[in-house]
């Protein structure tokens, strides 16, 4: 299994591109499903996530193939299938994803029930309910999701939490269901407001996402499209965060509309100089010394809990004491016992810790857990005295495009081993 090797103490200096976003992409992906024509994506991330979902959607019998123009190209003309099996869920939670569409569609799905994984036992009761009560008929034994319904029809559906891909099954659920549906409560996430962006440019009739009121008015069928993926917020905040924890500068360069929301204002209150252009974005830290950022994670417009880890990183060297809350997931704290291996005073508190900086860390060998800890590890190797080794980066492959080269490319000491 693959491991990085860093080495910390240099600050880094440089520019990188931002790539397209996994959690646009994924259910983009998704959304191919619900029209025989081809739905074009640009600016697609090559994630192990993307390659999961593509399996999937080839799986259920959608082609998926790579135009010479880069643009990923899918679309299902007739279903092989229409089961998501466990081997290929188990590895990849988004694949609930497909649920929606294809039940929406065709009027059948079976998807293995995703487990849960090291931040949560990540139900999806929510997406079920809301089914069931657009007309599903939906039975959940021996691991399995089966849905089955003769055409699904709008419904007022209030939803106890506001789920993002629980909103996004059943927006395209509903796309093509008979009449009105109204999700309130809906997750307000960038990634939410662009996938009703690419059902609308399919012939959908959606508004208001992006808001917590959410209309859907069901049409007959969906035709093709072309959609440009958002940029990775996550990816683009962490690389932030590297540069606010190292003392250094680095720079942004990214296509579409970049999403930062309360992270860009974390960062200036960790005293970094943050600045934005067209398609630009500049953080610069001047050699100094990063303060501690008191935050509690929440459903966007709040602060991302996809963001806490790596400010449970900047915190743990940053010039005072932190409370960082984590709010949206029940264990989202995995990455603390490596940190602290590294020489944190981090003390948990239950749904938060409180983190008491320290000057130096030191290097130690340090496992990833899941996706945003292992990055998490990664910020806390460039700072650290010594080579840190971080095992099980397949976590990082899921989410990060070429991450170590583009660390590499800010200056970081990074190798993959
Ligand atoms: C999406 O996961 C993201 N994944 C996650 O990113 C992100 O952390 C999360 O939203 C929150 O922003 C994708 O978009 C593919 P939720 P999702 O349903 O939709 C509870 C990453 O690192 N809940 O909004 O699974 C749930 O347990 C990943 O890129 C129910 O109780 O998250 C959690 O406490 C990690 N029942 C809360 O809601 C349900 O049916 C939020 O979960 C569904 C969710």
């Amino acid at each position: 299994m693959d491991k990085f090797v860093v080495s910390g103490g240099r600050a880094l200096d440089g520019e990188v591109a931002i790539s397209g976003a996994k959690n646009a992409a994924l259910p983009m992906l998704a959304a191919s499903l619900l029209s025989a024509e081809p739905l074009r994506l640009s600016n697609l991330p090559e994630l192990r996530d993307v390659q999961t979902m593509r399996r999937l959607l080839e799986m259920l019998g959608a082609e998926v193939r790579a135009e010479a123009s880069g643009r990923i190209c899918a679309s299902l003309a007739a279903p092989k299938s229409l089961s998501a099996p466990y081997d290929l869920v188990r590895t990849m939670r988004a694949s609930i994803l497909v649920l929606g569409p294809l039940l929406g569609r065709f009027g059948r799905a079976d998807v293995s029930l995703p487990g849960g994984c090291a931040i949560g036992a990540r139900p999806v009761d929510i997406h079920v309910d809301a089914l069931r009560s657009m007309g599903a008929e939906v039975k959940i034994r021996g691991g399995h999701i089966s849905a089955r319904s003769k055409g699904l029809r709008g419904a007022r559906i209030d939803l106890p939490l506001p789920t993002v891909t629980g909103t996004e099954n059943v927006m395209m659920a509903a796309a093509l269901a008979d009449g009105d549906t109204v999700i309130e409560n809906a997750a307000r996430e960038p990634e939410v407001r662009d996938l009703a962006g690419c059902l609308n440019a399919m012939g959908a009739r959606i508004s208001g996402a992006g808001g917590s009121k959410i209309t859907i008015s069901g049409v007959r069928r969906l035709h093709g499209a072309e959609r440009e993926i958002l940029p990775d917020r996550i990816e683009a905040g962490t690389y932030l965060v590297a540069g606010a924890m190292t003392g250094g500068r680095v720079a942004l360069r990214f296509s579409g509309e970049l999403a930062l929301g309360e992270v860009a204002a974390a960062l200036r209150k960790a005293g970094a100089k943050v600045r934005f252009g067209e398609g630009f974005a500049e953080l610069d830290m001047a050699g100094r010394r990063p303060r501690s950022v008191n935050l509690a994670t929440a459903p966007w417009p709040g602060f991302p809990t996809d963001m806490q880890a790596q400010f449970t990183a900047l915190n743990a060297i940053a010039s005072g004491h932190a409370l960082v809350r984590e709010s949206v997931f029940e264990q989202r704290f995995m990455h603390v016992a490596e940190l602290k291996r590294m020489g944190a005073d981090i003390e948990p508190l239950g749904r938060e810790v409180l983190i008491r900086g320290v000057r130096q860390l030191q290097a130690a060998p340090v496992m990833a857990t899941d996706l945003r800890a292992s990055a998490s590890l990664v910020l806390a190797a460039l700072v650290a005295e010594g080579e840190t080794v971080i095992h099980r980066v397949y976590h990082m492959d899921r989410g990060y495009e070429r991450i170590e080269q583009k660390f590499s490319a800010l200056g970081a000491e990074i190798r993959r081993v």
